[in-house]
């Protein structure tokens, strides 16, 4: 097996993507995949409007530590010379690749054209995406769905004229446009673009990926280049360590125990304070830590009190005392 290459960085054999999630994939988190072995990271998707606006919390969003590398910044916009602008802007931030987004569904942005609506108007999808990869020197890729609905042109008709503007990678989330997050992820036309004799880029295939087992099925039935993993890591960064233990050893990793997630919980918060600061640090990544410890029995009340306090000493305390009561978990 070889290692995975886009453009000239080189990624790993069968690696594993952490997908660009809004408020979800910021600095802290994407720290913790690193750490678990997210083989590529992107930001959240930043807004090109905003971007070339010089609004700050976009801007801040551009913001990369070395050791996250590879990544990605990703951005969405309707407008093709204000994307080309902010890609300009996200290349100065010096990302590894900039990355595309058509994917997005949520109306506000879609029904402008933005994200998944540039799959309803391929000309402009495939024109917007030419002018950035020739504005930039850095790999541009892109990241869609596998059409707007399921009449209109789809990603199997469109995979190769996007590789012709010069996009080093593509990732195929299997859903439509119009079946947001519902249904399951149809990973036959991933296939059908992958396995393409036309198609020479790398296919990064996206969606429902939840351990080990899904990822070797993706691997072997579609032979994808990488899989992306979005909501599976949410509250479970380690998934990432979980599916490469799958993929090696063809067993499952022995389930972290409560003491390691803690210790897990205490590093997301103290970086993501050291990020952003108090309160809004905690504010932005509260919801990972009661996730890390879903399921456990009478937690209702702790929980609550993660959710709400804004002290660092006390979110410390109220995590030892996790560990403390459930030790043996
Ligand atoms: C909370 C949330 C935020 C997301 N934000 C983005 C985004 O900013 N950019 C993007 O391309 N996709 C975004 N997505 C889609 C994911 O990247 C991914 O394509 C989708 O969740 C399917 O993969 P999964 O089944 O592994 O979660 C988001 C998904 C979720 C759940």
């Amino acid at each position: 097996m070889k290692k995975l290459k886009i453009d000239n960085i080189e990624i790993a054999e069968n690696p594993l993507f952490l997908a660009p999630m809004e408020d979800i994939t910021d600095r802290s988190f994407r720290y913790i995949c690193k750490e678990f072995g997210a083989d590529m990271l992107y930001t959240e998707f930043v807004a090109s409007e905003a971007l070339i606006r010089d609004i700050y919390k976009s801007k801040t969003k551009l913001i990369i530590d070395k050791p996250e590398r590879p990544v990605g910044i990703q951005l969405y916009g309707h407008n093709i010379d204000a994307m080309v602008e902010a890609a300009k802007i996200a290349e100065e931030a010096k990302p590894d690749l900039i990355d595309i987004n058509y994917g997005c569904p949520v109306r506000k942005i879609a029904t402008r054209g933005a994200g998944a609506g540039m799959l309803r108007d391929i000309p402009k999808m495939i024109e917007m995406t030419k002018q950035i990869v020739d504005a930039v020197k850095l790999p541009v890729t892109v990241k869609t769905r596998l059409s707007w609905d399921h009449e209109s042109t789809k990603i199997d008709e469109i995979a190769e004229r996007l590789q012709d503007t010069g996009i080093k990678a593509l990732t195929i989330h299997g859903r439509t446009r119009n079946q947001l997050y519902k249904g399951t992820s149809d990973w036959t036309l991933i296939g059908k673009v992958k396995n393409n004799p036309n198609i020479f880029i790398p296919i990064i295939g996206n969606g429902d990926v939840k351990n080990g087992r899904d990822a070797r099925e993706k691997f072997e039935r579609y032979g994808v280049d990488a899989i992306m993993i979005g909501r599976a890591a949410i509250g479970k960064p380690w998934v990432f360590k979980e599916i490469k233990h799958y993929l090696e050893f063809g067993e499952e990793m022995t389930p972290l125990t409560v003491p390691e997630k803690v210790q897990i919980a205490k590093k997301h918060f103290l970086k993501a304070i050291e990020i952003k600061g108090l309160p809004r640090g905690y504010y932005e990544s509260r919801r990972h830590f009661s996730l890390y410890f879903k399921g456990l029995p009478h937690f209702k009340e702790t929980r609550l009190k993660l959710l709400t306090s804004v002290n660092t000493d006390e979110i410390l305390e109220i995590l030892n005392n996790i560990e403390n009561t459930y030790k043996d978990f």
